[in-house]
């Protein structure tokens, strides 16, 4: 075997680092202040791929029943939507009675779609939702819809997940985990894939003809149903056990990917636990905000039905609002009508960040994704945190 002999630094190396800054300064120093009005490619390439906003219309509407429609987005201006990473979600900006309401929904199709011109989003009417409620009710063909480019961070990396990823999915949850299965049958992920997906009863699968294409189209994607609520034929019956996992995850290693509703993470995180697996290979898409916060570890039961009062520092205003202790602070900005800074909703992206500047608060671990310096710094993301006290944030000017 030949060995790599890799130099120590020398002379030369420091000399050169030693002069870098200076050199650097220089060349700022010799940079004109004014702006620069040239256009150059590989920025007019990057806004193309990550553009703030998409503007559509709505080519084709599905009825899945029990509230949950699939629409088929194309470009109001025949470009093809941004390309994403199986997956990711987009933010549906939408104006109702005069404010802008702003939710994260999930792609549905696959990647490859964008190159023929369109994307799906699959959305849930949830139970006081808002947004969701809205779009189920009122979403029509031929409708103008705006959305941010894909955003969020539940994909397959290669670097660093197993080549075998076993999905967990529940409900309306399974659409970042088909558009993964249809990137695999596109030949634009390379993995194995095993979901387990659980429904109530049979009526309640979704996607089962499209899950049907992939498996027809490729062998590395396999689709398990659990029912809870009946016994039928080809499924399993039951919940997602740390011993289904374990049968059909078979030999070697895997990573475990979780996409459902917030009930059943805290059940699958019990299981996981059994499983042994570390941060790096058991990893959650988080569908918008904690609801019922009172029911987490760590939730004070008396302050349940209080109000606080926040205020709220931003662009160089400053807004006194009520603050319910059951709902997070980004809702309770926006129901007072103020526009924070908002993608995931769940904690993770942190567009959100803004400091806490005085005041106590509850962030559920479930949705925490601040950095460490974050925390030590005081920054919160107001879309994972709910007021236990009066308290005063000041928030970042941010679209
Ligand atoms: S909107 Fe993503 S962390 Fe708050």
């Amino acid at each position: 075997m030949s060995k790599v002999k890799l130099k120590k630094y020398g002379l030369k190396d420091i000399i050169y680092f030693t002069n870098k800054p200076k050199e650097r300064e220089k060349r700022i120093q010799q940079t004109s202040s004014v702006k620069t009005t040239a256009t150059f490619k590989v920025n007019e390439k990057a806004a193309e791929r990550h553009p703030d906003e998409q503007r559509f219309v709505i080519d084709r509407v599905v009825d899945h029943g029990k509230g949950v429609k699939t629409y088929t987005l194309k470009k109001k201006d025949g470009t093809n939507p941004a390309f994403f990473r199986a997956g990711q979600y987009v933010v549906i900006r939408q104006e109702i009675d005069g404010k802008l309401i702003a939710r994260p929904v999930s792609i549905s199709s696959g990647p490859a779609d964008t190159l023929d011109g369109w994307m799906d989003v699959t959305v849930k009417e949830v139970a006081n939702g808002f947004l969701s409620k809205y779009i189920i009710e009122n979403w029509k063909e031929g409708d103008e819809v705006r959305t941010s480019g894909p955003q969020g961070l539940f994909y397959y990396e290669g670097f660093r997940d197993e080549k075998h990823v076993v999905a967990c999915s529940g409900g309306s949850g399974i659409t970042p985990i088909l558009s993964m299965a249809k990137a695999i049958a596109s030949g634009d992920e390379d993995f194995r894939l095993t979901v387990l997906y659980g429904s109530r009863t049979r009526d309640d699968i979704l996607f089962a003809e499209d899950f049907a294409a992939v498996m027809e189209a490729t062998d590395k994607v396999q689709l398990i149903n659990v029912l809870s609520e009946e016994e039928a034929d080809g499924c399993e019956k039951g919940f997602i056990t740390a011993d289904l996992i374990r049968k059909y995850a078979g030999e070697g290693p895997f990573s475990l990917f979780a996409s459902g509703p917030q009930a059943m993470y805290n059940f699958l995180d019990a299981e996981a636990d059994k499983l042994a697996l570390d941060f790096k290979h058991y990893r959650k898409e988080i569908f918008g905000s904690i609801k019922e916060p009172w029911t987490l570890p760590g939730y004070p039961a008396e302050a349940k039905d209080k109000v606080f009062t926040l205020t709220v520092k931003m662009c160089g205003d400053e807004y006194v609002i009520p603050c319910n202790a059951n709902e997070n602070m980004l809702v309770a900005l926006e129901r007072a009508g103020i526009a924070g800074p908002n993608r995931c909703r769940g904690g993770v992206c942190g567009w959100c960040r803004s400091l806490l500047i005085e005041g106590n608060v509850f962030i559920p671990e479930l949705t925490d994704g601040r950095r460490g310096a974050d925390k030590k710094y005081g920054y919160i993301h107001p879309c994972a945190t709910f007021a236990l006290s009066d308290a005063v944030i000041e928030v970042p000017n941010r679209k």
